[in-house]
């Protein structure tokens, strides 16, 4: 089966999830864009929605959403986003389509964030995919530099030439890392100064994982060492 059917099943078994009367987070990519032609079909279900880049606000809209903004909402039900990686921790790589830090505000205010994928992205170590970190323009040589010298990282930081984040800023893409320690590694890089975010998402990883693959879609949900955190404990 061809990746873009794995992905339209994946982000059809999200719809799922999705209760009446929800406020609905939606991230940005291919996978996502299969989710938002679906949503109309449960429109009234939802509550609001919410969205993690211009791209998907536009599509949102495009499909007679009104765009709410984080601010108005604040906590809120479920997010809904792809991954360029997981591991079986549902530890992620985001970041290929730039919108990671949008990703995170949202992945991190919502009480239940559901990653859709097709199979090829399950990995059993992060890192193969380059790792996307948002940087601001004028430390992005600084960052680079950090991260290669840096001799347990040993990382290759390319810049992603020509693309700017709705934020405004870089993205430096770090090729040949191997995550064994995904928490660590997310801390550390969003230590560096200059750093807007790193794409690692283990502080904040999906509670469930809905896998498109050949027979189907897998389900795999986080069992609590990664607990979901929110602004709100409920
Ligand atoms: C965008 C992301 C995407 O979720 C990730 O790149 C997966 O994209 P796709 O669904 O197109 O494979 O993190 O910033």
């Amino acid at each position: 089966m061809e990746a873009s059917n794995k992905k339209r099943s994946a982000a059809k078994a999200a719809m799922e999830f999705i209760e009446p009367g929800m406020t609905v987070g939606v991230g940005t990519g291919s996978t996502v864009n299969f989710l938002i032609e679906m949503l109309p079909e449960i429109r009234n279900k939802i509550n609001r929605v919410v969205s993690s880049s211009e791209v998907s606000t536009a599509l949102l809209e495009a499909h007679g959403f009104n765009v709410s903004t984080l601010n108005e909402v604040g906590d809120y039900d479920i997010y809904i986003d792809g991954a360029d990686e997981s591991n079986n921790r549902l530890q992620l790589i985001k970041g290929g389509g730039g919108a990671l830090t949008r990703e995170k505000v949202l992945a991190f205010a919502a009480r239940r964030f559901i990653c859709i994928i097709d199979d090829t992205k399950l990995v059993g170590m992060l890192g193969s995919f380059p790792l996307p970190v948002e940087v601001l323009p004028m430390a992005q040589a600084m960052v680079a530099l950090a991260m290669s010298k840096s001799t347990d990282m040993r990382g290759q930081p390319i810049w992603r030439e020509g693309f700017i984040t709705d934020n405004g800023n870089h993205i430096l893409d770090v090729h040949d890392l191997q995550i064994s320690d995904p928490l660590e590694m997310e801390a550390r890089i969003n230590g560096i100064p200059g750093v807007v975010t790193v794409g690692i998402f283990a502080e904040r990883a999906a509670d469930i994982l809905l896998i498109g693959g050949d027979n189907g879609v897998k389900e795999i949900r986080n069992i609590g060492i990664c607990a979901p955190r929110g602004w709100v404990n409920s």
